[in-house]
């Protein structure tokens, strides 16, 4: 199932936002041109990992409740306390400009 985000011009390098999608919500990322989608749920306990701050020089976010750092590319946890990657989902730009998530199933 694919999921609209925004038009790309809504979500330039260094930007990102949160969409109400899938059982957690998603973080949606613009890393350096490429765009990215992360489950909105640390691994860690819980928390509302993609309301916390996110550096676009390193493609990584920040947990705020304890501080663990993800990939946004990959998912996968950089630091503890969160050592289970997070879920990805495939994110592209359609044709049309249009950022897109797609969802399995
Ligand atoms: S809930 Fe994210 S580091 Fe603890």
């Amino acid at each position: 199932m694919e999921i609209e985000v925004c038009p790309l011009s809504e979500l330039p390098p260094g930007s990102s936002r949160v969409i109400d999608a899938g059982p957690e919500g998603i973080g949606v990322y613009n890393c350096d041109g490429e765009v990215f989608a992360i489950e909105d749920r640390c691994t860690h306990d819980d928390g509302k990992l993609c309301e916390g701050d996110w550096e676009p020089e390193t493609c990584q976010v920040i947990c705020p409740r304890h501080g663990a750092r993800f990939d946004v590319r990959t998912g996968r946890a950089l630091t503890l306390p969160a050592y289970i990657p997070v879920d990805t989902y495939a994110a592209r730009v359609r044709d049309d400009g249009v950022v897109v998530v797609d969802l399995p199933g």
